[in-house]
């Protein structure tokens, strides 16, 4: 019997990667995303394995997508999160935070909350989202994205502590990455940038540990160490 998984958010980058690997290891996936191209050329490859849906995370019906997709699917085990957004905004752009809000913190919850209700009736369920390294801190060249990654870290540890007090057999694992090699890798000075693959490998034994967080790569812990304990005289010149 194949353990059934959703990815929102699977038409590229680790969304992507980690339904392939899901794919391999005996799971049936609902893929989602706007493009839908490149939902149909996974289904493709695997038409027994993979069910596609093609829609935006912050339409109003969204929950109504996810609803069918779980039918077709004969269930639900897992629930990824990896659909996010995040643009340079130096110049505070309101269109620019708009946009993040709506999709990394409005559609989040919204997803997260029918998630934890679904799996809370069915009495288990594992709940993964992609968060960022960037949630940790501020950031002066994109404060949206960074403030809506610390709303996601946030949100992520009060499902958790939910779960956890009232005994539910639902784990919740929070991702954070630093730079994976994706559209999504911004700004200068990047470094150690994972591959997609080596991202959604690790991502993927998190996963089977049920850990709670998890940096990906994991080196990314030492860069979480220093940010939690840098001063703010020291980081808000940095
Ligand atoms: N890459 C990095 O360095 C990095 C670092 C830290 C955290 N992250 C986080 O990792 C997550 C995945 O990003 P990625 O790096 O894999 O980049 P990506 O390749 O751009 O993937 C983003 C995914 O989100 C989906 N998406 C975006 N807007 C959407 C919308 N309104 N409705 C539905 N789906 C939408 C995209 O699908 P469609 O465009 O087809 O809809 C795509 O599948 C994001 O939350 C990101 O913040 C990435």
């Amino acid at each position: 019997m194949h353990k059934k998984a959703i990815v929102v958010g699977a038409t590229s980058g680790i969304g992507r990667e980690l339904a392939q690997i899901l794919s391999r290891k005996g799971y049936k996936v609902g893929i989602t995303g706007r493009r839908e191209a490149l939902l149909t050329s996974q289904v493709n490859e695997a038409p027994d394995i993979f069910v596609p849906k093609v829609f935006d995370s912050t339409a109003e019906n969204a929950l109504g997508h996810l609803q069918e997709l779980v039918e077709k699917l004969g269930g639900l085990d897992l629930l990824v999160f990896s659909s996010g957004t995040g643009e340079l905004n130096e110049r505070l752009q309101d269109a620019i935070v708009q946009e993040t809000n709506q999709l990394n913190v409005l559609a989040f919850s919204k997803v997260m909350g029918w998630a934890f209700h679904y799996f809370q009736k069915q009495g288990h369920g594992h709940l993964v989202a992609i968060s960022s390294i960037a949630g940790l801190r501020g950031s002066g060249i994109a404060p949206s994205y960074n403030a809506s990654k610390a709303y996601q870290i946030n949100y992520l540890e009060g499902l958790r502590q939910k779960a956890t007090k009232a005994k539910l057999q639902i784990a919740v694992t929070d991702v954070r990455p630093g730079f994976v090699d994706t559209q999504m890798a911004k700004g200068e000075g990047k470094f150690w940038v994972a591959p997609p693959q080596k991202a959604a490998k690790q991502i993927f034994s998190a996963m089977i540990g049920k850990k709670d967080r998890v940096y990906i790569t994991k080196r990314w812990r030492l860069i979480a160490i220093i940010l939690k304990i840098l001063p703010t005289w020291v980081y808000k010149r940095m």
